[in-house]
This record gives C-alpha cells, structure tokens and sequence, in this order.
C-alpha cells in the first residue's frame, strides 16, 4: 500500500460499467492511481456473470479482459461487501478522492396488474438469475413451475425477451456446453413446455429488439414461428420510421419473414402477439392464464391465454443507497454528465456510470464509452491526491468478511476444476455458502 498521495478512487460495483471505468483511469499516464472496486457479490462481472445469456458465448468472453482489470496490482476486487449495509458511501467519500457509483439496476419493474403475485408469475429478472446460477436465485420459481409449464407467456419486446423465450423454448440439449447449473438443464430437460407468447403491446415498427437476437429466435430447431401477417400491414410513420432506422429496419424484415412462414407442425412454437397488453394474471392457486386485450383496425378484443407460467420482461430499474440522491421515476441516480447532483449541483468527487446512472437500457459497449466519458470528466475536475485507505484493515476490524481478489481466483479455480466433469465447461457455484467457502481455498 502507497503512503504517498495517489489519486484514489472507490468505485462501487464490479459490472462492465465499474470495471471498464477502472480499466479507463488505469490507462491514463500521467498520475498515479489506485481503484478500490466494491461489490456485494464475492464474484465481479455482473450482470455479464449473471444476466448475459448463458448461450451467447462471444459476450460471455468479454469477461477475459475485465479480468485482467480485476487482476491489476493497482487494483484491490473487495467482494462481499455491499455499500450502503456494510460500509456507508460518506464514509468512502471522506476517504477516496473520488466515489463512483456503478451498481446497475438490478430490480425488476411490475406491470401493476391483478394476479401478478401468483405462483407461476416471476420477472425476468428473476428467470434469468435462475438459470444463470445466481447466489440470489432462491427466492425464483420455488416450485420449479418453470418447467412444468406446458404454456408460458412472455411481456415485453426488448433483448431481455428474446433471451427468456429462447431459453424457455429451445431444448436444452443445445444448452449443454454452457455455464447453466447442471440442476436447472436437467430441469429444462423434462420441460414439457408447448407453446411461448410473446406478448407485445405496440406494432412491429417500436419493437426494442434487435434483429440478430430475434433472428436466432426464428432458427431454433423443432420450433414453429407464428407471426400474424396483418400486424406486419404497416401505416405510413411506420414506414417512415423504419426507413429513418436501419437497426429498426432490420428487425422488421426479420418479423417479416417469419410472417411468410408456413407452420410446419413442429412440437414447440412460438406465438407473437403485437398491440396485446395483459391486464389480468388468472388463477386461484397459481397461474392458469393471462387475459389480455388484443388491438386491431376493430377496436380492442379481451381473450384468455392459457399459460401455467408468465415472466415479465418490461424492464429493469435501479435501486437507492442510503446517502445517495436517487430519482424515483427513473431509477436512476441524477447526475450532470456523470458528475452526481446533490441538491441539484453536481458534484466534484462523486460520480456515476453505466445503468444506475443513464437507466435500465444499453450493451456492455455502451457501458464502455459511457466509463471513458466520465474518467475524462474526473480527470478534468482536478481532483486531489490522497493517502490510500488501508480499507482492509478497517473492515477485519468491523468484522466483515470480504472475498479479494484470491478469494475471487480460487471461486474461479474451483469452478473451472468442477467443470472438467462437464466437457471443461465452467460449473458455476450457484450459493452464497459454496461461493464463500470455495473463496476460501
Ligand atoms: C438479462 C440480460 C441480458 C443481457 N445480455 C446482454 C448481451 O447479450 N449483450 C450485451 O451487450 N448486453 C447485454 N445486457 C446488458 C448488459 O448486461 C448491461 O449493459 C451491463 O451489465 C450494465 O452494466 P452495469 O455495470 O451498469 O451494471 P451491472 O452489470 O448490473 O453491474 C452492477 C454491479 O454492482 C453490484 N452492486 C449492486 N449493488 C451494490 C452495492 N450496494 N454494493 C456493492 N456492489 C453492488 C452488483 O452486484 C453488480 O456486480 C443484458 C442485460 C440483461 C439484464
Ligand atoms: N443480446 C443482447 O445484446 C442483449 C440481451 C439482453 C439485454 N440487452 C440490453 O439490455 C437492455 C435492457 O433490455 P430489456 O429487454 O430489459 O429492456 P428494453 O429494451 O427497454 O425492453 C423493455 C420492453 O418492455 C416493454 N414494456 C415495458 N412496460 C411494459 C408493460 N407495462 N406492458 C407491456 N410491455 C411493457 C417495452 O415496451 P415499450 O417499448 O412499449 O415501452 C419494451 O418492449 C437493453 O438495452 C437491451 O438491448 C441486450
């Protein structure tokens, strides 16, 4: 540990947005820099460890250069310590020269629709901390309705969708050679699941998907695609739109072709339903079916979807810290470019990046330019040099068990190790206990 004075910063959440904001101030020359990078969780990444489909292989890599971030002797990863519970943010504002807050969005937003607490109704978030081996999972799908289901709806247009349909839909034979826990493949291997609603409720041209994603969608083997070809009848400002976004454009060429497509009579299909909203979630014990209102040129039509599983996928939404300025109707912390507003003023020494501070949207490339904007913003802000906090000598003193970063490279090892029974894929430790005891050694 330095005792010369070095521009030291907390950085709160090892995500993309933390760790490619450590990676940014790190490649900066010219001043000496030292990043503490908090997060709640004995393992860094997170939502690439635990929210990017387990299926997408090529993302799932970019946790190879985050991990030489982590691994930098400039650097000290404090897992299992969450700000706010453990270790309050005045306190790290009084000892760094700079606090950045990247802990992401990690709650679910509801649709406030009756019998949306039913068993058998869960949020994406949720869903997917299920089969991406969360410690947090426990609390989802208690009853592994999940894969009783023989009907499941869907809500939402965006990737976030797409990712719960596929997985739900795919067999789960493609899923071998994944991180997914053995237990929830073997799960998804009995599904008997039938039939998957995506429910959308605007038309084809304010969908939030994007085209490869949905594509991959449409070349699962042994799925039929329904596509009514009447929602893809666009009016003139779709059109227009369209023609303005070429992303967009290429996601509605895709919708299209699946609107030509004959159902071959496959055993799993996969049903779109644009300008369908859901407005009650059936059933007395759990769920039997959705009611939803269908939009067309005739005006709006309820029906019932039969379905024993509903996830929504309508959005994530962050979550206030104590001592942090939050605003309530977006999630998100106000800021001013980064620089965090306190009582409206932005404040010098205390920032934001990544999902906590622009909302729920974006990749993890965004994460990256949105983490260079901000370091050239604290880098502009003459920020000073301070000694650096032996932090970890006051949180042994409090008593608190942190996971550093060998603790976080013997989760790694034990993993890798657990996998070799597996055709050398990853088995992730998907408990706090077996995290925290794998840190160990
Ligand atoms: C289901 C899903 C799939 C996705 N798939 C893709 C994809 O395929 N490709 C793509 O480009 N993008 C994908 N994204 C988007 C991408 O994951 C996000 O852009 C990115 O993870 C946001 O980064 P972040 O660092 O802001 O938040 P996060 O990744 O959520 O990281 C925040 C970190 O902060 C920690 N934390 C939270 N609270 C505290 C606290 N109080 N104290 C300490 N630490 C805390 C968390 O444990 C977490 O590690 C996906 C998103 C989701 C939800
Ligand atoms: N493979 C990938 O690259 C990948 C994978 C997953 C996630 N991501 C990214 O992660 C971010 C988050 O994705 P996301 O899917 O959670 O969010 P999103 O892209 O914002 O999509 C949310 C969807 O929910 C709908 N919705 C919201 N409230 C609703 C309601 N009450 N009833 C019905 N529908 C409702 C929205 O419709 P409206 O538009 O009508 O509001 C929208 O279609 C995105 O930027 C996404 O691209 C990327």
């Amino acid at each position: 540990m330095s005792s010369t004075p070095v521009l030291s910063v907390a950085v709160i959440g090892a995500g993309p947005a933390g760790l490619y904001l450590t990676d940014a101030l790190l490649r900066h020359e010219g001043r000496e820099v030292r990043v503490d990078v908090f997060d709640r969780l004995p393992t860094p990444f997170g939502l690439l460890r635990y929210g990017v489909a387990p299926d997408h292989l090529k993302m799932k890599a970019l946790a190879k250069p985050l991990a030489k971030v982590v691994a930098d002797p400039r650097v000290r990863f404090i897992g299992n310590l969450e700000i706010g519970r453990d270790l309050d943010v005045d306190l790290l504002r009084s000892k760094y020269s700079a606090v950045v807050h990247a802990y992401g969005a990690a709650l679910d937003r509801t649709l406030g629709i009756p019998g949306e607490d039913l068993p058998g109704s869960t949020s994406a978030a949720s869903f997917v901390r299920w089969y991406s081996g969360h410690p947090d999972n426990t609390t989802a799908l208690p009853d592994g309705r999940a894969v009783e289901a023989e009907h499941a709806v869907v809500v939402g247009a965006g990737n976030v969708a797409v990712d719960v349909a596929r997985i739900l839909i795919k067999s789960a034979q493609e899923l071998h050679g994944t991180d997914v826990p053995d237990e929830v493949l073997a799960l998804l291997h009995a599904s008997p699941i039938t039939d998957v609603h995506m429910l959308i409720r605007r038309g084809p041209a304010q969908v939030k998907f994007t085209a490869k994603e949905l594509r991959e969608l449409g070349e699962i083997d042994g799925v039929d695609v329904l596509v009514p070809s009447e929602a893809l009848e666009l009016a003139e400002a779709d059109l227009d739109a369209i023609a303005e976004d070429r992303m967009l454009g290429r996601s509605v060429d895709v919708l299209r072709e699946w609107a030509l497509r004959e159902p071959t009579g496959a055993q799993r299909r996969l049903h779109v339903h644009f300008w369908t909203s859901p407005i009650a979630i059936e059933g007395s014990e759990a769920v039997t079916g959705v009611v939803v209102s269908a939009r067309s040129d005739d005006g709006a039509r309820e029906t019932t979807i039969p379905a024993e599983l509903v996830v929504r996928c309508v959005g994530y939404r962050g979550l206030a810290l104590p001592g942090v300025p939050f605003d309530e109707e977006s999630g998100t912390i106000p800021n001013d470019h980064g620089r965090v507003l306190r009582d409206g003023v932005p404040c010098v020494g205390e920032y934001a990046a990544g999902w906590i501070s622009r909302g729920p949207t974006g990749v993890i490339g965004s994460n990256k330019s949105d983490a260079g904007r901000v370091v050239e913003l604290m880098l502009g802000d003459d920020l000073p040099d301070v000694e650096v906090w032996d932090v970890v000598a006051h949180l042994h003193e409090a008593g608190l068990a942190t996971v550093d970063h060998d603790g976080w490279l013997e989760i790694d090892r034990a993993e890798i190790t657990a996998g070799e029974s597996r055709g050398g894929v990853r088995a992730k430790l998907a408990t706090w206990d077996e995290l925290l005891a794998a840190s160990r050694g």
